[in-house]
């Protein structure tokens, strides 16, 4: 047997015969209209199905009260199922009116809203770095050295005194230090300093791997240096070290200038100048014609017609000693060069420190 709803039998159907039960019944009821009906986003034609379900002519809820509770009620109970019937109409009303108001509101935001986003408008552009000047000529001298069968290792740049030092046969009362003038560590045990050059990576290679050695290593290296246009307390370099058998001064020559011609161009000639390095017999200074006047004499290369590269040479056996290398049947050369000083000659840069100061005016023309 499918119950009736209560609205569908009279007050005595029901057994109800006092002014509290009519109360209750229409609470009862009322609890049912809110939240429960209006509650959230009703389009209209929802809030149209609960306007007729509770207030429909024929078969809404409140029509259907008034005709099975009012019209039969007694009349000691007229009175008060009126008062409530009234009570829940005004009630409904209250809450359809709010609900409807929400709707319309809702309604007149949405095209404001959609036009908030216009889709027309070309979207937010992100401006795209640029590789700094000195990692992009990093890795231009990485590829020409890498396409003759060097490999890139990198090391610390705090030291000991020993490997930044000693043990490129540079002494501990050497001249050669009073060059580099020296970031030390205090406290540090031991002494540890930061790395004065590169070069230290010769020897923890040649300590870690037998020979062959063919290696380039990058870095930023340190000095106490007065800081003017061309000098900072930090540039960066490239050691560069092959050790083999059978390496000669022909097979250091000829990479030097196969490097030369691969990052200035193949007009450019090279010459090696003798010098001194503690680490290097016999050293060598490498120059190349100005790229600039190709040697005919410009304000770039100070109308020598030359510009210094780099520093390099043949090792000297008695670094070999340091990493128990057979200095009889082995023999190699070492380079040592500055990125920043190779990026400023060829780029035409002036002043050193604009390559740190990561202004976007000066990055954005190295694109
Ligand atoms: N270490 C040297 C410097 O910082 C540069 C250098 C010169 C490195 C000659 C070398 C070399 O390997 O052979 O001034």
């Amino acid at each position: 047997m499918s119950q009736k709803s209560p609205i569908d039998q009279t007050l005595a159907e029901q057994g109800v015969s006092t002014p509290a039960g009519v109360t209750s019944l229409f609470t009862e009821i009322g609890s049912r209209l809110a939240p429960h009906d209006l509650q959230g986003d009703l389009d209209r034609s929802q809030w149209r199905e609960v306007r007729d379900h509770w207030l429909g002519r024929k078969s809404g809820v409140l029509s259907r009260i008034a005709d099975n509770w009012l019209k039969p009620a007694s009349p000691e109970l007229k009175r008060v199922v009126g008062q409530e019937l009234n009570k829940l109409k005004s009630q409904v009303e209250r809450a359809l009116e709010q609900s409807r108001r929400e709707i319309e509101a809702a309604a007149e935001r949405a095209p404001e809203a959609r036009d908030q986003i216009d889709l027309s408008l070309p979207g937010r552009e992100r401006a795209i770095g640029t590789r700094h000047l000195i990692r992009q000529t990093y890795e231009e001298l990485q590829r020409i050295f890498l396409s003759i069968g060097f490999s890139v290792v990198e090391g610390p740049e705090i030291e000991t005194p020993y490997y930044n030092f000693e043990a490129l046969n540079i002494p501990e009362h050497h001249p050669a230090r009073d060059n580099m003038d020296t970031f030390y560590i205090e406290g540090a045990s031991g002494g540890h300093l930061l790395r004065t050059h590169t070069s230290p990576m010769q020897i923890r290679t040649m300590e870690r791997q037998p020979p062959p050695v063919r290696i380039i290593v990058p870095g930023k290296v340190y000095r106490r240096d007065n800081p003017d246009s061309t000098h900072g307390y930090m540039f960066h370099q490239i050691e560069g070290l092959a050790v083999d058998t059978d390496i000669t001064f022909c097979d250091f020559k000829g990479t030097v200038e196969y490097f030369v011609r691969e990052f200035l161009g193949p007009r450019v000639k090279t010459r090696l100048r003798a010098s001194y390095f503690p680490f290097t017999e016999p050293s060598a200074e490498v120059d190349a014609t100005c790229h600039v006047c190709e040697g005919k004499g410009c304000r770039v290369c100070k109308f020598s017609g030359w510009i210094e590269l780099f520093g390099a040479g043949m090792v000297d056996p008695a670094v070999y000693g340091f990493v128990r290398y057979d200095a009889e049947h082995l023999s190699g050369f070492a380079f040592g060069m500055g990125i920043d000083r190779l990026a400023m000659m060829k780029y035409g840069i002036s002043e050193l420190p604009i390559l740190f100061q990561n202004d976007v005016r000066f990055l954005g023309q190295f694109p």
